[in-house]
């Protein structure tokens, strides 16, 4: 059993070996360190409060607790008070059926709280200490690997424990108790150390079991996604050796304890080092010993051959320092033998080797772990602190010292300060708990004012089947200006000739020369570029808007080679304007624009004057389109049965075909329908909207160009949900819920997140570390629990965004299958934005209640490939031809 350095460290290098195979996802199945990612991302870091319960199942005593953490007024520490009670576990729940060890669990737990007055009433968040193999994917969530120790109840093995332990609780009734938490004992006393000390990141148990847990590089764990940052591993050492790996360090003693144990072959290393073994192992030695006849003359009594009658703390009597002999001697008369001076110091010396023997097996594993943390940290000495428990550590009166020595030696590299921890490691759990219970928290608090039901959806889509209906009415105030774009009829492929298109609103302006053919060889060509406007252009005078876009007009022609061709052009022009026939269109500015001196003037005359002050070019301007107007058309092409336009980008806005008989303000007589562009973004800004509308709205308006306006376009496009969940993350973040509680500048930078961004963080594909370092390039600094906030505040805002939109499209769906009487209306809707087109839900849930809430419509979605371009090509094509006929 005697150990030296050399084989210390061969073992501590197979040991290095394990750790590497359970890391890695190929081999993790056959090794035999389990290495189980424990989903504790950091350790504690001072944000902890709060009343916690906690239940500590698996060592040598059944525990139930209170723990109170808070932070003291005036005073930088917090402070924990814990009450605890042990309860008495009998050895046949251990082996029984699992449902009863658990029912006996929550049992107490209830006991707990009537003992302590403490309220039945109140919901108590909890964590749950549960020391044994469990795989998690979550903190609350934790399916049991296999029992190990004295442990063997039936029927758990594969289950989750947390919602075992939620099952019982709800049987035992009568409490309101929310098991938020799964921690691995070494987890718990790795967090409870690391409360006093910010070094502490490995957690060591030697007890009942043996095992460790340390801070492991998350681009090294192949079982969790994610790349940057730290995860908690807990290794399982106590397997070490099950594959054989210490076959030749085992002697006759371990193979008989392996033997009679109730889980052979598993466990090696623990059955070597732990609690529940040593006392075994000096009670084999002894009888053997005897047997040879070179103890108590040859006598063997029946307790020495009874099992258990040797303990751990038998153990560490005999090898007290000063009253070692006499205990030897007190202990092994209760086992009926007699023994001279002689076989005291015999037996006392058998004890030293089999617990000596125990701490450098343990000093073996650590070392590998503290290399192993070493190397990862690229450093060349590292100063860490261990944090361990256990009986053995904690009773035995040589264990501790000795373990420390042989760490120091066999790796002098690493400055190593143990702490023993006092208070258990469901101090630790309730750490975990209260990082568990800030997310959950955060989730409720903030995030349900986004959430509406199926009835507050039905009264937005009512509220703007109201509004299309006022807007639609001649001198009508409406906030759903329902404006007459006079296109009176889809693309029929007849369209043809050479156009210049021009494309200004969205992300990106754009200047296009579009060829149109006609029949039988029908088809549109284009050729594009994109031109940048600088915020200062959208925001200065509309001279220099306009010169903008004549400059890039410029540009365009000669990048065509058609400077000299008077081209017809069709201007996508995304803004609300009040038609007067095709051209004189008095406009407003929505979304970021706001040149001055530009809107109530006509948009025809501000180009034509550009065009006139450059004098190199000329064009015949025939039709001015809205996007919605230019989608519709450039899908109807496609698919006649296209009568929607739908953009859902930097602004929203919907388009359809309306009756000219619903239309009070049109003065056409014979046409049946026209397009109508209902500018419904700007339905509330009357108040209609104002019970949805939530705090975070607001602020996002007061911060606005067009504050009061707009009010729907600013719950559902893309300018303006990243301001939403900009305005969120502030709050959370002013309530000490996130990011530390420290309000960057970053955050307090308007528009950083771009609809992009929302995109990429709700992606499903994307793992929280990606989503982390999205956070990161925003100069956001998180830790892994922020980012799962994050990516639920994007959700909770993008979701809203979505419903809202398909409840305002089941209005106008629904009107046009009542205008044209019919029980069920089959309609395709051209849709284009960069909401729609990135964002991963947001179509999906568009869609989605578009079909709850107009369930006699049966909608199509056609995305718009080329942009609204191609249809303000097609509409001044008909324009030009209709101008031609009349
Ligand atoms: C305690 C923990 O402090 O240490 C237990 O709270 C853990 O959960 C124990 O199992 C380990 O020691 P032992 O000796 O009780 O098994
Ligand atoms: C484009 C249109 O395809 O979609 C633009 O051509 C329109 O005019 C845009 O405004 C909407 O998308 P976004 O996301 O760029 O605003
Ligand atoms: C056993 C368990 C392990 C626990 C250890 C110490 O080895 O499998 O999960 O940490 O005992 O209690
Ligand atoms: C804004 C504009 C509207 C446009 C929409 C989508 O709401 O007012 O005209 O259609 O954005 O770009």
């Amino acid at each position: 059993m005697r150990l030296h350095d050399d084989q210390l460290r061969d073992i501590s290098a197979r040991f290095q070996a394990e750790m590497k195979k359970g890391l890695s996802a190929e081999s993790n199945a056959a090794a035999t360190l389990k290495m189980l990612p424990t989903h504790v991302c950091s350790t504690p870091d001072g944000s902890e409060n709060g009343e916690f319960l906690a239940v500590d199942l698996g060592g040598s005593k059944f525990k139930v607790l209170q723990v109170k953490v808070r932070k003291e007024a005036g005073r930088v520490r917090r402070s924990v008070e814990m009450q605890e009670q042990t309860y008495p576990l009998p050895k046949e729940l251990l082996i029984g059926r699992g449902v009863e060890l658990f029912d006996h669990v929550s049992e107490c737990l209830k006991d707990f709280l009537l003992q302590k007055k403490i309220s039945l009433e109140k919901k108590h968040p909890l964590g749950f200490t549960f020391s044994f193999p469990c795989q998690q994917t979550a903190l609350n969530q934790g399916l049991l690997l296999n029992w190990s120790k004295n442990y063997w109840a039936r029927g758990l093995q594969g289950k989750d424990m947390v919602n075992t332990l939620r099952q019982a609780i709800s049987r035992a009734g009568g409490m309101d108790v929310d098991v938020l938490a799964l921690v691995n004992d070494t987890v718990g006393t790795m967090m409870t150390c690391g409360f006093d000390d910010q070094h502490c990141e490995v957690g060591l148990i030697i007890g009942t079991g043996t095992n460790a847990c340390y801070m492991e590089e998350l681009r090294h764990i192949d079982l969790v996604e994610g790349d940057e940052g730290r995860m908690c591993v807990n290794t399982e050492w106590g397997a070490f050796g099950d594959d054989g790996a210490l076959d030749d360090y085992l002697t006759e003693f371990d193979r008989d304890i392996d033997a009679a144990s109730i889980n052979p072959g598993k466990q090696c290393l623990e059955k070597m080092v732990s609690g529940l073994y040593l006392g075994e192992l000096v009670r084999l030695v002894v009888l053997k010993m005897t047997k040879l006849g070179l103890l108590f003359d040859g006598r063997v009594t029946d307790a020495l051959r009874t099992k258990g009658k040797i303990t751990t703390a038998h153990v560490a009597a005999m090898e007290q320092y000063k009253d070692g002999l006499k205990n030897t001697r007190d202990i092994l008369l209760d086992l009926s033998l007699n023994p001279s001076p002689d076989d005291c110091i015999a037996v006392q010396h058998v004890c030293t080797v089999v617990s000596f023997r125990s701490s450098n097996l343990v000093a073996a594993g650590l070392a590998a772990i503290l290399t192993r943390i070493r190397q990862n940290r690229k450093l060349k000495t590292l100063r860490i602190t261990v944090g361990v428990d256990g009986t053995v550590y904690k009773t035995h009166p040589q264990y501790a010292k000795r373990l420390h020595k042989v760490v120091r030696r066999l790796v002098p590299d690493c400055h190593v300060r143990f702490v023993l921890s006092e208070s258990g490691s469901s101090k630790g759990a309730a750490m975990v708990t209260a990082v568990a219970q800030r997310v959950t928290a955060r989730r409720h608090q903030s995030l349900s004012s986004f959430r509406l039901s199926r009835d507050q959806l039905r009264s937005v889509k009512a509220r703007m089947r109201a509004g299309l209906e006022a807007g639609l009415k001649s001198n009508s105030h409406s906030p759903v200006k329902m404006l007459p774009s006079y296109v009176f009829r889809t693309p029929d492929g007849t369209e043809c000739g050479k156009y210049l298109a021009l494309d200004l609103g969205g992300t990106n302006f754009r200047v296009l020369l579009v060829k149109i053919r006609s029949g039988l060889r029908r088809s549109v060509r284009l050729y594009n570029k994109l031109y940048p406007i600088p915020l200062e252009i959208m925001q200065g005078t509309g001279e220099e808007l306009f010169d903008h876009i004549v400059h890039c007009i410029s540009d365009f022609l000669d990048y065509v080679g058609m400077k000299k061709a008077r081209l017809p052009l069709g201007f996508t022009f995304s803004f609300p304007c009040l038609w007067k026939m095709f051209l004189k269109k008095r406009f407003s500015w929505t979304k970021g624009f706001k040149a001055t001196d530009c809107e109530g003037n006509d948009v025809v005359d501000m180009l034509r004057e550009a065009i006139k002050r450059r004098n190199e070019f000329d064009v015949d301007i025939v039709a001015i389109v809205n996007d919605t107007v230019g989608t519709m058309m450039s899908c109807a092409y496609e698919d006649p049965q296209c009568e929607i336009g739908l953009i859902a980008g930097t602004g929203s806005n919907v388009c359809y075909m309306e009756e000219l008989r619903n239309i009070e303000k049109n003065g056409l007589g014979e046409m049946q329908r026209m397009c109508i562009n209902t500018e419904w973004g700007g339905l509330g800004e009357d108040g209609c909207l104002d019970d949805i509308i939530t705090e975070y709205d607001n602020a996002v308006d007061r911060e606005s160009i067009n504050h009061g306006r707009q009010r729907f376009e600013k719950l559902t496009s893309g300018l303006y949900l990243g301001e939403v969940v900009r305005q969120v993350l502030l709050d959370l973040t002013r309530r000490g819920l996130l990011f530390k509680g420290r309000v960057t500048e970053a955050l307090k930078t308007p528009g950083i997140f771009e609809t992009k961004y929302l995109s990429q963080i709700e992606s499903d594909r994307l793992a929280l570390l990606q989503v982390r370092s999205i956070l990161q390039h925003l100069g956001l600094d998180s830790t892994c629990d922020d980012s799962i906030i994050v990516k639920e505040v994007c959700g909770a805002v993008s979701r809203r965004a979505a419903q809202l939109c398909g409840a305002g499209m089941a209005a106008v769906v629904d009107k046009i299958r009542e205008n044209r009487g019919l029980d069920q209306l089959n309609i395709t809707v051209g849709v284009d934005g960069t909401l729609y087109k990135l964002h991963p839900h947001f179509s999906t849930v568009l869609q989605e209640t578009v079909v709850a809430l107009a369930p006699q419509c049966y909608v199509t979605y056609l995305l718009s490939e080329e942009g609204s371009g191609r249809g303000a090509a097609l509409i001044t094509a008909v324009a030009r031809r209709d101008q031609v006929e009349m």
